[in-house]
């Protein structure tokens, strides 16, 4: 995993928990903490964080995974508004994660190993994404997708009728996206 992902964990938990609780976590996942963002470190390193987030926060870790994908999407688009810049809502920009987003994301950060969704479109009201990757990082994908619709302002409800972690072979990500009455 690239250390880009571990240096917006740390600035999410910083913000959120304080400094010290960052400290903690590297303590308890006996992690060094100097995470340059175009290193590659083990997947491994980010699931001990993330398990004693899970201990610390007294949260499952599927939803620390979910709640850092939320509050570390705005910090991306932040730094690649262009990304965004070219898309007026979600569906759209989800549309583009293969070809633009996670094709140029490799370009910036060589070595990195993003997943490759595949669509099924369908229907206009219901986006389905299949996920398949070794992390199984399903939680991730979900709060990214959540603070997607936040950036374009539109409401979204997501949930899984497939996932790896139910001992299904991929995840099926149910995307349903509106704009808020009034
Ligand atoms: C809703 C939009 C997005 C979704 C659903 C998504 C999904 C994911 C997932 C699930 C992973 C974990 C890797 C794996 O599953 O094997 C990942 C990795 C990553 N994504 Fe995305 N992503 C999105 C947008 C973005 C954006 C906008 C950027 C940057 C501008 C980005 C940059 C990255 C990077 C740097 C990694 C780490 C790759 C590595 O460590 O090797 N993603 N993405």
């Amino acid at each position: 995993m690239k250390g880009v992902v571990f240096n917006l964990l740390e600035a999410v938990i910083r913000r959120d928990y304080g400094d010290d609780m960052w400290e903690t976590l590297l303590d308890a996942a006996g992690s060094h903490g100097a995470y340059s963002s175009l290193g590659n470190y083990p997947d491994d390193e980010l699931m001990k964080l993330v398990g004693a987030a899970s201990s610390a926060l007294k949260m499952p870790p599927d939803d620390v995974v979910r709640w850092f994908g939320r509050n570390a999407l705005p910090l991306l688009a932040e730094k690649h508004p262009h990304f965004f810049a070219s898309h007026k809502s979600t569906r759209p920009f989800l549309l583009t994660l293969n070809d633009v987003i996670h094709a140029e994301v490799r370009k910036l950060y060589p070595g990195a190993d993003v997943p490759v969704f595949t669509y099924d479109t369908s229907s206009p009201e219901v986006l389905l994404m299949h996920y398949r990757s070794p992390r199984k990082l399903c939680a991730l994908a979900e709060g990214f997708i959540e603070a997607t619709a936040g950036y374009y302002a539109e409401e979204v409800s997501l949930d899984q009728p497939e996932c790896m972690k139910r001992g299904d072979d991929r995840c099926v990500l149910r995307v349903s996206v509106r704009k808020p009455k009034g």
